[in-house]
């Protein structure tokens, strides 16, 4: 189902140029920023010290690829601000993303750097089919979190007006949503099945809504969630990427005409795939870590940040500009049990082909002895008896077996037993004791 297009009279002018324009833009702002850093990033000038690099090397693109990476470690052993290349003075915000553990990383912006950000996320809202006028429910996270203003700011950028409710308290999302009749809402993937979920625990039915187009990211979802989504909420499910060292949301985003990967905004953000053990620079196609060079970011210049996200950069369809393969795991998301690699949405797209099970699901990681178990917690939908579910149970942990090639247990409970996000969501608990 795609309801709507883009006027490609609409489009930013740079979302149409030839790829040989956008080589050249890319190369002088590519110039501009890696001088910033190392010019005004004291750790990273450092760093270019220590590989034998200055500005001056960067003679082509392809130069890039003497620099040094820039890791989250770094930004994190400099906190709160000493990454930060311009007068503290001039940042006009920061946010903050959550470490599961130790301090957070903190990402600061200029009024320029957020002035960009709206724009690409006034792209992005346009790419998902978005127009000025529409009403757009945001439900991510305001605060700390990049996502709800990152969409707010996008969102009025485009003339479109915002429903800023964040994430939480779902019955009232659902009485705003039939409400105020937004035709665009923006959460991540998770929360959109929750709220889903409670419309129907209201008697509603979630696609006879007025939502037309749902703007989701922030965490992984594969092809099976989206087709979830879109059957059970009637409107087309479009996929935003992005993360706070970079800018926030909106580093990249799907065309709703393709529905085929997000769009990388190459103008702002320079993307690279890397392998993930050497270093070493991939042709585009090849899977490996995606690692982006801000190119116009004033306040937090990102000089080749390893991201950890797994990926391939694809050709531009919709849009010359290159795309990502849909990201379905990074690197410290993946599980290694008894010697299989195991990423969560593997198993989600085997728990989403079981019609007795609810989309949710949470993976417990435990040890027994010298041996790493696995275990899928899943839910019946509403209405399915006790050996109905013990008939998928069955079903799913041999075709987790067949397709991933693990062999775990299946602990299906009641509907509504597997905890809730009202952001992104939690995958895997892991209780085995630390070495
Ligand atoms: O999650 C920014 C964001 C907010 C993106 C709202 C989209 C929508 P962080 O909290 O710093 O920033 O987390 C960034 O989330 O490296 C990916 O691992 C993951 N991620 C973000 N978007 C997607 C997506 C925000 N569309 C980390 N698909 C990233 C898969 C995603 N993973």
């Amino acid at each position: 189902m795609v309801t709507r297009v883009p006027d490609r009279r609409t489009l930013d002018p740079v979302e149409t140029a030839s790829i040989d324009e956008l080589r050249t833009l890319q190369l002088s702002r590519l110039k501009w920023s890696v001088a910033h850093a190392y010019d005004n990033v004291p750790p990273y000038h450092a760093k270019c010290e220590q590989a034998g690099v200055t500005p001056a090397d960067l003679g082509s693109l392809d130069d890039l690829a003497k620099f040094p990476f820039t890791l989250k470690d770094d930004l994190r052993s400099h906190y709160p601000f000493g990454w930060f290349a311009v007068p503290r003075d001039q940042v006009v915000r920061v946010h903050a993303s959550s470490g599961t553990t130790g301090k957070p990383t903190v990402v600061g912006y200029t009024r320029r750097d957020i002035d960009m950000w709206a724009e690409v996320c006034a792209r992005s809202i346009r790419a998902s089919g978005g127009q000025p006028g529409d009403r757009i429910h945001v439900a991510y996270g305001y605060g700390l979190f990049t996502g709800g203003l990152g969409a707010h700011y996008g969102a009025e950028r485009l003339g479109a007006m915002v429903i800023p409710v964040s994430g939480g308290m779902t019955p009232r999302q659902v009485q705003l949503i039939c409400d105020f009749e937004p035709e665009i809402i923006m959460c991540t993937p998770t929360y959109m099945l929750n709220i889903a979920d409670e419309f129907e625990r209201q008697g509603l039915d979630a696609a006879a809504a007025s939502l037309r187009i749902g703007i989701f990211g922030a965490e992984p979802w594969g092809e099976p969630m989206r087709q979830e989504i879109e059957s059970r909420c009637g409107l087309d499910a479009v996929d935003i990427y992005g993360l706070s060292e970079v800018i926030g949301p909106g580093v990249a985003n799907e065309c709703i005409e393709t529905k085929d990967g997000p769009t990388v905004w190459e103008d702002h953000f320079y993307p690279e795939v890397i392998d993930p053990v050497t270093g070493a620079v991939l042709p585009d196609g090849e899977l490996g870590e995606l690692v982006f060079t801000s190119l116009t970011k004033e306040a937090l210049p990102v000089i080749r940040y390893r991201t950890r996200d797994l990926t391939r950069l694809l050709p531009g369809t919709a849009r010359p500009m290159r795309r990502l393969e849909k990201i379905t795991g990074r690197d410290d998301d993946m599980l290694i049990i008894r010697g299989v690699n195991v990423f969560p949405t593997q198993i989600e797209e085997q728990v989403l082909k079981q019609p007795e099970f609810a989309p949710h699901y949470q993976l417990r990681v435990t040890r027994q002895g010298a041996l790493d178990e696995l275990a899928v917690h899943v839910e019946r939908r509403p209405g399915v008896g006790d050996s109905a579910a013990a008939g998928a149970a069955n079903r799913l942990r041999k075709a987790i077996k067949d397709f991933v090639g693990v062999s775990v247990l299946v602990r299906a409970g009641a509907p509504g037993d597997v905890p809730r996000s009202e952001g992104k969501a939690v995958r895997v608990v892991d209780e085995r004791p630390k070495r």
